[in-house]
């Protein structure tokens, strides 16, 4: 049920605290394969990874995005290695983290280029596959990704290899400390000419139909606690595997309150855990798994 997101970094031996998110560190590939060792001892069996490059490497079109031997790509091989099946491998998909403009998708004139990011999405999606992902997550909310990405999966006979769409994904505050993280925040202008209108809740309906019809495994929600009321909708709506992603700002927050002993940590993220089941999500992608494993708090 528990997604432990990563963000992976270029180099060796470095494990650094994302300041805005504690508990959380940027990790190179070989740190990373401690830190999941330890992980899948405690029970947490499933990553999602996010690769950080460095910002010599971003460019327009985010072309480190689709390179074989980028962060991810690695992260993922050396996982696979290591893991085998005891681990479900996870990619994140999007350009945000790798282009100089931090947008999730080409930009023309100020406005994004929807139908000629998806080739590039395509590309990305199939680096982590031929690297042995169990599951590509596209996050960038461009429409028709999905099928993009499914055709070319087929094509190179990876037909095997599921996709999570982010389906219902808003444009929200809750994305900050990520944002930080990932080093990826648009340098003009904002999401919301591709992300959802937090106000619509019909319209998640119609994006998960959509991501339905292109051919998505498995459908998300995000943020997650604002937004039961369309995880319920989705729930009800499709007999798909449904996730929720329990996001940075939502983390952050519990922690910055807890740390203050302001709130009962365990307490406050169980109660928030069993709203995302209450609410029908099957899947719970949260920066808290680890923690709550190594603690005992289940
Ligand atoms: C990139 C992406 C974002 C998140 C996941 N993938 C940020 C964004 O869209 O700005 C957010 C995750 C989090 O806040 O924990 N497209
Ligand atoms: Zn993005």
């Amino acid at each position: 049920m528990l997604v432990q997101p990563h963000f992976i970094v270029p180099g060796q031996g470095i494990a650094d605290p994302i300041d805005a998110m504690p508990g959380i560190d940027h990790q190179s590939v070989d740190r990373l394969l401690e830190t999941v060792a330890r992980d899948v001892d405690l029970g947490l069996r499933s990553v999602l990874l996010f690769g950080v490059p460095e910002p010599a490497q971003k460019a327009p079109d985010g072309r480190a995005a689709w390179a074989g031997d980028a962060v991810v790509p690695r992260a993922v091989a050396a996982l696979r290695e290591r893991f085998g099946d005891e681990l479900v491998v996870m990619t994140d998909v999007c350009l945000c983290a790798y282009t100089d403009h931090g947008h999730c998708g080409l930009v023309d004139h100020g406005r994004i280029d929807n139908d000629g990011t998806l080739p590039l999405l395509a590309s990305m999606a199939l680096a982590h596959a031929r690297a042995g992902a169990d599951v590509v997550a596209p996050s960038d909310m461009m429409d028709g990704r999905v099928e993009a990405i499914r055709d070319a999966l087929d094509s190179d006979g990876l037909s095997h290899v599921a996709l999570m769409s982010y389906s219902v994904k808003y444009a929200s505050a809750y994305y900050g400390p990520f944002r930080e993280a990932a080093h990826s925040a648009p340098s003009q202008g904002d999401r919301r000419s591709y992300q959802m209108d937090g106000r619509n809740r019909r319209e998640a309906l119609l994006e998960a139909e959509l991501d339905v019809a292109e051919g998505a495994d498995i459908l998300m929600v995000k943020p997650a606690l604002a937004y039961l009321d369309v995880v319920r909708d989705l729930r009800e709506a499709f007999p798909h595997p449904l996730a929720v992603y329990n996001v940075s700002g939502e983390y952050s927050m519990v922690k910055a309150a807890a740390a203050r002993g302001w709130v009962d940590e365990r307490l406050v993220v169980l109660e928030n855990w069993h709203a995302f089941r209450r609410a029908g999500a099957d899947i719970v992608i949260t920066y808290h798994g680890r923690q709550a494993l190594a603690e005992g708090w289940l």
